[in-house]
């Protein structure tokens, strides 16, 4: 039977919108809820107890206003909050890892892969474990993994830096810490790149431009939302109808920013939009 309740999707503030938008084009009749805890964010410099505690509480959240599953569209709290969700929660619980290391390996064929994240993501080492066994999975030779942090990504995407086609000012100072981070990368000649972080795929075409063409560049968002839509499928839990789905939004913190940016990053208004701050 079709199941009609909606899909829980959340992260730590404005970045997973990027998984949010896919999942939208990919599942236009689902009705989404988001959550980005913008009053906590970053997760990336967190320790995964704080990780855990929180990614529980949104999911508790999620889970009174009645969603079928739960999205971690956040690439930290995916790699650090994961095991510890599927274990309590009752529904089922996807996150952004397994679909883009499944990629990494499939289009790799055992060569180099490169992972770039948050400090927490890369510290995990949740994604070269999942590349791994992959390679395993799929009797491939295994195959170098290079993961990289890039503290700095993050708050470059959130000031707007980066944004756009021009080659401004603040694309330039965009540009440079890009460079900074993945010259190095570039040398030991990966195949491809996974774009290990929400707000990532926002900057890709800068990326594309430091690593070259060559480089195959997986964005984990688009591979979650494929993932989730074959998953429905399978299990018969697709809404199915013609009409277009809801979106409903909620955020820990004045909801000011969160509009403007992730509007600017959804390409679209965002409405229907509440404040949440407490979890019980
Ligand atoms: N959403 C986070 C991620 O994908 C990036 C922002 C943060 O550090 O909270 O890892």
């Amino acid at each position: 039977m079709p199941n009609r309740s909606p899909i829980g999707i959340f992260d730590s503030g404005l970045g997973g919108l990027t998984v949010f938008k896919e999942i939208r084009k990919i599942l236009p009749g689902e009705d989404l809820i988001y959550f980005g805890d913008t009053a906590r964010v970053p997760y990336g410099n967190k320790s995964k107890e704080t990780i855990i505690k929180y990614s529980k509480e949104i999911s508790g959240f999620l889970i009174r206003k009645g969603v079928k599953i739960i999205v971690i569209a956040c690439n930290t709290s995916s790699s650090l909050a994961m095991d510890d969700l599927r274990r309590e929660v009752k529904i089922p619980v996807f996150g952004v890892i397994e679909p883009g290391a499944k990629k990494a390996a499939a289009v790799s064929g055992g060569r180099t892969i490169a992972v770039i994240g948050t400090q927490a993501t890369i510290k995990s080492t949740a994604y070269s474990r999942a590349i791994l066994q992959e390679f395993k999975n799929r009797g491939l030779a295994f195959g170098k993994v290079i993961e990289k942090s890039c503290p700095l990504l993050v708050p470059i995407v959130e000031e707007g830096l980066g944004l756009g086609t021009g080659n401004g000012f603040g694309r330039d100072i965009a540009k440079r810490i890009v460079s900074y981070y993945l010259d190095p990368v570039k040398q030991e000649n990966p195949y491809c790149l996974v774009l290990g972080c929400t707000h990532y795929p926002i900057i890709k075409d800068l990326i594309e431009g430091v690593v070259g063409k060559g480089m195959e560049i997986i964005d984990s968002g688009v591979e979650a939302a494929l993932f989730i839509k074959n998953f429905l499928e399978k299990e018969n839990m697709l809404k199915e109808g013609e009409v277009s789905g809801i979106n409903q939004f909620f955020v820990s913190d004045d909801p000011g920013r969160f509009v403007e940016l992730g509007g600017k990053f959804l390409n679209m208004n965002i409405e229907n939009i509440g404040i949440i701050s407490d979890f019980t």
